[in-house]
């Protein structure tokens, strides 16, 4: 089963798919935690992706298809994919390497949340860089403040890209390149589950349940 995950930055695509993966038990593969974790080890991939990254832009097309497409296949096939694709040239190569596989997309979930109430939950964001648990210094703290729940004495930090001005240029970019996605789909007939993503995470989280639940009782 292959899910895409479409929304805006900071709509909290990261967080639901967390709760996707353990109920339908798949794998969880997000595009930015990829190159997060190739940035952090230093690779020529990571060197590479983070002068993209860290101004908000996106890593170019060739890159992150290939990055993806191998997760995708050490995953088996059921995954969800949280932040890919991100441009239509992604959205038809997902498409081609699923085919050639006799697979395709079972559902897309777009997440609906306007710019101002992203802008809030990035600019809140703290996020622990052992375990990737994310946190909100409003909406969801941690027990002990500034530190992750897990790693107790791990102290959180905020992404170098969640500074107010590279998330409005990252912002930008999702309207420039990303809201095209949507319609792709839509041209190829492929049904979009749109989501309230203005709402508390729980409630969130209900609405995916019941669209995916009807879904995955009708294969
Ligand atoms: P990526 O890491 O994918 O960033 P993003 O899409 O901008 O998404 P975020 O991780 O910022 O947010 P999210 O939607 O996961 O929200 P979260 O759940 O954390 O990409 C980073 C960069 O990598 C890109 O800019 C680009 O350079 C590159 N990249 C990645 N993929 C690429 C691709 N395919 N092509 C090219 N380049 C690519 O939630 C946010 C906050 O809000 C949290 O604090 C959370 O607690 C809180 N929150 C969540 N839900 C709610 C709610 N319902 N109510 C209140 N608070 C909430």
């Amino acid at each position: 089963m292959v899910i895409v995950l479409l929304g805006p930055p900071g709509a909290g695509k990261g967080t639901q798919c967390k709760r996707i993966v353990e109920r339908y038990r798949l794998a969880h593969l997000s595009s930015g935690d990829i190159l997060r974790s190739e940035k952090a080890a230093g690779t020529k991939l990571g060197r590479k992706a983070q002068r993209y990254m860290d101004c908000g832009k996106l890593v170019p097309d060739q890159i992150i298809i290939e990055t993806m497409v191998g997760a995708i296949a050490c995953a088996g096939g059921d995954c969800v994919l949280d932040g890919f694709p991100r441009t239509v040239v992604q959205a038809a190569e997902l498409d081609k390497e699923l085919a050639q596989k006799r697979e395709k997309i079972d559902a897309v979930v777009s997440l609906v949340v306007d710019d101002d109430v992203v802008e809030e939950r990035i600019t809140g964001r703290r996020s622990c860089p052992v375990c990737g648990a994310v946190y909100h210094i409003d909406t969801l703290k941690p027990k002990i403040e500034g530190h992750c729940d897990k790693c107790k004495n791990q102290e959180l930090i905020q992404r170098p890209d969640d500074k107010p001005d590279v998330v409005k240029q990252r912002l930008k970019t999702y309207h420039e390149q990303t809201t095209a996605v949507v319609g792709y789909y839509a041209d190829n007939s492929q049904e979009i589950l749109d989501i309230d993503a203005d709402r508390p995470v729980d409630d969130v989280t209900a609405q995916i349940f019941e669209k995916l639940d009807s879904l995955v009782t009708a294969r």
